[in-house]
């Protein structure tokens, strides 16, 4: 069985009410590639209104969960809440949080867990900086990023995870990878998966990319064997994010 292409439409803090409606109408409206899985992550005010605005072949994400089940932790959101929302996904350690508010390679691992023994679908987000990339510690960067999840979760449990590899340099900065930079650290995930988890988990986990992709650039990267699909950003918020789901058309 071919790995499902995927489609991760990441809004971040953008968007209120009326445009994150008007963008999910767009999204029910368009001829979508029926055999790509497109999940779009509105900010948490939002999940509960993208839920019922969605056609029911659109999944909804949140973009961070907390690891504990519930009581005093004020600001956060449990994955007993996504659940009653009806939320299936969520996203998990995404560069802005793990540099602006400084999460850890552990506690995102242990959100990770939570979320995968709960029922949630995780986008899983590694990445490098530019400094990182620039002294040759890529992978080295994305493997410590993966034994961190590798040491929570069992082996089965990768079934639920979506790996979304995102350099930061290329996030947000118009810099997209070359298609041989993203098939290369692609690959590196897909042997680290075969080697620390199991060949089914290499065979079967999407490896997506995530870092400016747009309607330009989507289809020469969706060409590479190791890249299933994509983490987009801003321009999930546009209606070229319709190109970008059908790049495999
Ligand atoms: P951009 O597509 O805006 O570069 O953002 C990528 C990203 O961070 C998706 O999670």
């Amino acid at each position: 069985m071919p790995r499902q292409f995927f489609i991760g439409g990441n809004f971040k803090m953008n968007g209120v009410a009326d445009s994150i409606t008007s963008i999910v109408n767009n999204l029910n409206s368009a001829k979508l590639d029926p055999n790509a899985e497109v999940v779009i992550s509105p900010p948490a005010p939002y999940l509960s209104l993208a839920r019922q605005v969605a056609n029911d072949n659109i999944g909804v994400a949140a973009q961070n969960v907390f690891d504990k089940p519930n009581g005093a932790f004020t600001g956060e959101i449990s994955v007993e809440q996504l659940q009653d929302l009806k939320i299936n996904w969520t996203l998990v350690g995404h560069s802005e949080r793990r540099v602006l508010l400084k999460e850890s390679d552990e506690f995102i691992a242990k959100k990770v867990k939570a979320a995968v023994d709960g029922g949630l679908g995780v986008i899983f987000c590694i990445g490098e900086t530019l400094e990182e990339r620039e002294s040759n510690s890529t992978i080295a960067v994305v493997t410590r990023q993966l034994n961190a999840a590798a040491k929570e979760l069992s082996k089965e449990q990768w079934a639920k995870v979506v790996i979304a590899y995102e350099p930061v340099w290329a996030i947000g900065t118009g810099k997209v990878a070359t298609t041989e930079q993203a098939q290369e650290v692609h690959a590196a995930i897909r042997k680290w998966l075969g080697e620390a988890i199991s060949a089914e988990a290499a065979d079967n986990t999407r490896v997506i990319y995530g870092g400016s992709v747009s309607e330009k650039n989507c289809r020469e990267l969706a060409k590479e064997n190791d890249v299933d699909g994509f983490l987009v950003g801003g321009a999930s918020l546009k209606p070229a994010f319709v190109d970008i789901v059908n790049s495999r058309l």
